[in-house]
């Protein structure tokens, strides 16, 4: 059923494959409405994951939501190739998707971000499950930014789980420590979806299969893209299988998924060049006292999930074209 008034939202991602999940999630959720794509770099360059969008989003029957080419690298840093041997040679594991012809628009993702946070002032919603390079700038851009924005749900970060790209570093976060310091700094409400809850929930070859059986065209690719992902899981899991990172921040970001516990409290990054570069620094020393109110944060960390997450998806993406 179509919610009577969905809300307004804009994808930032570097699709790659769970991204391609957490689109088709935005896609397909009728309590939200997908109004803009930026890419950017991350898990391939930032004109393949442009492409993707551009291809998958024809795919999805969306192919009017506008796609921007954001940042080709870091703020302060090279871009050193993305992660082929987790998403691909070319960000959809070993398939090649149908050629949409569409091509994305002539404004840089920053720009797009600014411009519909004016056009939905107070009401945009931003999902980020990139490096947080765009949304740096957008407020570089437009500093009363924050203002215009009802919240921004990142996949990001690790507040109490093991790094994945070092001890202590989710890759995201650690591909852009200096944006990603700027963006959990600014005044808007926040919502940390990191590790701590994408690598505890999990979709498994039965619901790999649904996808595949559904009829749903889109689903069906999905499946099949994710057959590369569940290899690389097998060295983190023992099993065929995969994390939930992206999509599961599009879920809370559309209330399909709502964390049962998700303290405010203040977030930092480690921005340093030592070992901890990267590393969401979340003050959690109220945990045995039910996190008190902490002044002045702002940034939700979600730490537990109670709704099996899985099916759920599962449910939302057969509903695509
Ligand atoms: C994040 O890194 C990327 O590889 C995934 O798409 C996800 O956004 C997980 O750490
Ligand atoms: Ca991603």
């Amino acid at each position: 059923m179509n919610s009577p008034n969905p809300h307004p939202i804009y994808l930032d991602c570097d699709p790659g494959v769970d991204d391609s999940l957490a689109l088709g999630y935005l896609v397909a959720s009728p309590a939200v409405r997908l109004v803009g794509v930026g890419t950017v770099f991350g898990n391939t360059a930032v004109e393949t994951g442009a492409k993707n969008a551009c291809d998958w989003l024809a795919l999805m029957g969306a192919g009017d939501v506008p796609v921007a080419i954001g940042a080709k690298k870091p703020s302060n840093g090279e871009f050193h190739g993305g992660a082929a041997w987790i998403h691909g040679d070319h960000g959809t594991g070993t398939v090649t998707l149908p050629e949409s012809g569409s091509t994305p628009v002539d404004r840089s993702a920053a720009e797009l971000l600014v411009d519909l946070a004016h056009r939905h002032e107070g009401e945009l919603q931003i999902v980020a499950v990139g490096p947080l390079t765009n949304l740096a700038e957008a407020l570089a851009l437009e500093p009363r930014l924050p203002r215009l924005v009802r919240r921004v749900t990142l996949m990001g970060g690790a507040a109490l789980h093991p790094g994945n790209i070092s001890p202590v570093t989710e890759a995201n976060v650690g591909k852009d420590p200096e944006s990603a310091r700027i963006v959990f700094a600014a005044d808007w409400p926040l919502t940390m979806v990191g590790l701590d809850v994408t690598m505890r929930n999990t979709f498994e070859e039965e619901h790999r299969e649904a996808l595949r059986a559904s009829g749903s065209r889109s689903a069906h690719h999905l499946a099949d893209v994710l057959d590369f992902y569940f290899d690389f899981h097998i060295d983190v899991y023992g099993r065929r299988c995969s994390a939930l990172h992206d999509p599961l921040a599009a879920a809370i970001a559309a209330g399909g998924i709502v964390p049962t516990l998700a303290p405010t409290v203040a977030v930092d990054v480690d921005d340093t060049f030592g070992p901890g570069r990267g590393q969401t620094i979340c003050a959690l020393g109220g945990m045995h006292r039910g996190f008190p109110a902490q002044e002045d944060a702002h940034c939700s960390v979600a730490l537990e999930i109670g709704t099996p997450v899985a099916p759920h998806l599962v449910d939302v993406l057969t509903t695509l074209p």
